[in-house]
């Protein structure tokens, strides 16, 4: 029977053994340090693990990502065994990132850090109301997760745009791909939500050029990794008023910092990466379809490409 090693420092281990060896009977959950023997590993199921002891598992068929990004993997994919690695897909991490994305360009559309402010100051002001299908909603990256959220967006009525490698076809949504695409892609978006994979492609895509391409007065939503947005160039045009307000769940430095400029800005929302969680149930689920695949020798889903970072 297979040997899964769960790996990581952040995410608690009972949910995850219980909801895999339910959907698994006969798979063997380890949880990290406790190894055991190393070459009886088939599986790793991990978040930033430490690579010295995943390449000590001489019989590892397959990595498994805790969560959609394998960011964390691909940084360290030279000293990784040979082996498939898989990103994490399941319906509660979509659902969650759909809330979230949902949640916040309603908020900036519907002017709500505006009437915070107002509030705080126990003023009361009715501020003229744009409808959803003269607001421009732009979406960068439309993959598993950007293309859900896209779906929702169309449904709220907003002239949604996406931004991806390859072009899509998606109800409602103006697709563009590619590089030489993305200054028109940008012009049309007066929220703007990042929903890419960190990969040294997509490092640092939202600087002071690419923030100086969106309408003025646009906001912007972070979702993907905090290495997507140069931080100073969003401080400098928050502070030239160019773009009006930022919600970012990501960040450069995890946890932010207690003195970082982000947490008291008065026009940055700040939360501590929680757009959307992998559920141990859910994800259970993919994980032991996954192994079944892989026992019956077939190929795995969602295998990442480290020669595109994603
Ligand atoms: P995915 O299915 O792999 O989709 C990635 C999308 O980005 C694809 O549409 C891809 O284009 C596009 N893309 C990649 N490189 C590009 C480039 N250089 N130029 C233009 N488009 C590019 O990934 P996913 O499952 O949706 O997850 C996306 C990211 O969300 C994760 O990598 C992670 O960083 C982040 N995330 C954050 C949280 C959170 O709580 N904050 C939770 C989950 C995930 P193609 O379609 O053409 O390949
Ligand atoms: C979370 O950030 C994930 O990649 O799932």
């Amino acid at each position: 029977m297979p040997v899964l090693l769960f790996i990581s420092e952040i995410e608690p281990p009972g949910p995850w053994k219980r909801a895999l060896e339910a959907q698994m009977p006969g798979l063997e959950v380890r949880i990290w340090p406790d190894l055991g023997e190393a070459g009886e590993v088939d599986y790793v199921l991990c978040w930033k693990p430490d690579v010295s002891v995943v390449g000590t598992l001489t019989r590892l068929k397959a990595i498994f990502s805790l969560g959609a990004g394998v960011d964390h993997l691909a940084g360290v994919s030279d000293q990784l065994p040979g082996v498939p690695v898989v990103r994490m897909v399941e319906p509660a991490l979509t659902e969650g990132m759909t809330e979230y994305v949902v949640y916040q360009v309603l908020g900036f559309h519907r002017r709500m850090p505006e009437y915070a402010a107002q509030r705080a100051r126990r003023e009361w002001r009715e501020l003229p109301q744009t409808r959803p299908q003269e607001r421009g909603v732009g979406i960068m990256g439309l993959g598993v997760l950007g293309s859900e959220a896209a779906r929702a967006l169309v449904y709220f009525g907003f002239d949604v745009s996406g931004w991806s490698r390859t072009p899509k076809r998606l109800e409602g949504v103006t697709s563009f791909a590619g590089d030489d695409t993305l200054e028109a892609f940008l012009s049309r978006c007066e929220i703007l939500v990042c929903m890419l994979p960190l990969t040294p492609a997509t490092e640092g895509i939202i600087n002071r050029e690419t923030l100086r391409r969106l309408p003025p007065g646009a906001a912007v939503i972070n979702v993907g990794r905090g290495g997507h947005l140069v931080e100073d160039d969003l401080l400098e045009a928050l502070d030239s008023g160019h773009i009006s307000g930022a919600a970012l769940d990501v960040f450069e430095r995890e946890p932010l910092p207690p003195d970082h400029p982000f947490w008291a800005h008065p026009r940055i929302i700040v939360t501590p990466h929680i757009a959307s969680l992998t559920n141990p149930d859910t994800g259970a689920r993919v994980v032991a379809d996954n192994i079944a695949r892989c026992e019956a020798g077939k190929a795995l889903d969602n295998e990442i490409d480290f020669s595109r970072g994603y």
